[in-house]
């Protein structure tokens, strides 16, 4: 019953003009089956608007890669999810483990920035996972139910079923490693009932999870066999037309 989602996170890499192509190569290739699953393209802020102009009348999503949680004002630097929306994009992906690690992103400034996505009508992809001395440590189920409970904090049960958790392990994603589908669905499951004591039964019903980390078009298909996995956040395949529309292929229903 939940309508798998497949999201592409481009990352720091292609231009404006660069992505607007990549997303019109991406539309023609997926056009038979994209209504049998939700996709999702999240370029640099600076290509929304173009992205979203490509992929118009496809039914392909577009989603920034961040966002602030501040309404306009003195902000130097930020965008908050009104000018996002504004761009064109209906998703936000937030919690990435790059942003965790690299610019200080904390579970509170995650909580807040889903909240404010709620508000305006966006769809957060929160992305949580462990890292691998926490999976070395056997930590992983704690560290993840964690990580989604503190960005799922004070918000309703109806706003908690509109979101997206991405499953990302850390040693994962870039890596060319991936958590087998047996290890990615515990974690998701987990997530899942983790959600379910918080939110309740019908919200945990309703979220999706996605995997995320190193999927490629061969390892999608045992991905999507899980009962708790309903699509995935894709780097490095997302700027491949041909491997992404493999991906989104072996994911529509
Ligand atoms: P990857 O990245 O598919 O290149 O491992 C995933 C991500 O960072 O979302």
């Amino acid at each position: 019953m939940r309508r798998r989602i497949i999201a592409g996170n481009w990352k720091m890499n292609k231009g404006v003009d660069a992505s607007a192509a990549l997303a019109a190569d991406i539309a023609a290739r997926v056009s038979e089956f994209a209504n049998g699953v939700d996709l999702v393209l999240c370029p640099t802020f600076l290509a929304l608007n173009k992205v979203a102009e490509a992929v118009r009348g496809s039914g392909i999503g577009v989603g920034a890669q961040d966002c602030y949680y501040e309404g306009e004002g003195a902000f130097t630097g930020e965008v908050n999810p009104v000018l996002i929306k504004d761009a064109g994009a209906s998703y936000c992906i937030i919690g990435h483990s790059e942003r965790r690690a690299l610019l200080n992103e904390t579970d509170r400034a995650v909580n807040l920035k889903a909240k404010a996505l709620l508000n305006a009508g966006l769809t957060p992809i929160i992305c949580v996972g462990e890292t691998l001395e926490e999976k070395q440590a056997e930590d992983t189920l704690g560290v993840v139910s964690g990580q989604v409970l503190r960005a799922l904090a004070g918000i309703s049960a109806d706003d908690a079923a509109k979101c997206v958790i991405a499953y990302e392990p850390v040693w994962a994603i870039g890596t060319g490693l991936n958590a087998t589908a047996e290890a990615a669905q515990t974690v998701c499951a987990a997530i899942r009932a983790a959600i379910r004591a918080s939110h309740g039964d019908d919200t945990a019903g309703k979220v999706r999870i996605q995997y995320g980390g190193s999927v490629k078009g061969d390892n999608i298909g045992s991905l999507m066999a899980e009962p708790d996995i309903d699509g995935a956040l894709v780097g490095g395949a997302s700027l491949k037309p041909d491997d992404f529309a493999r991906i989104a292929a072996a994911s529509a229903k």
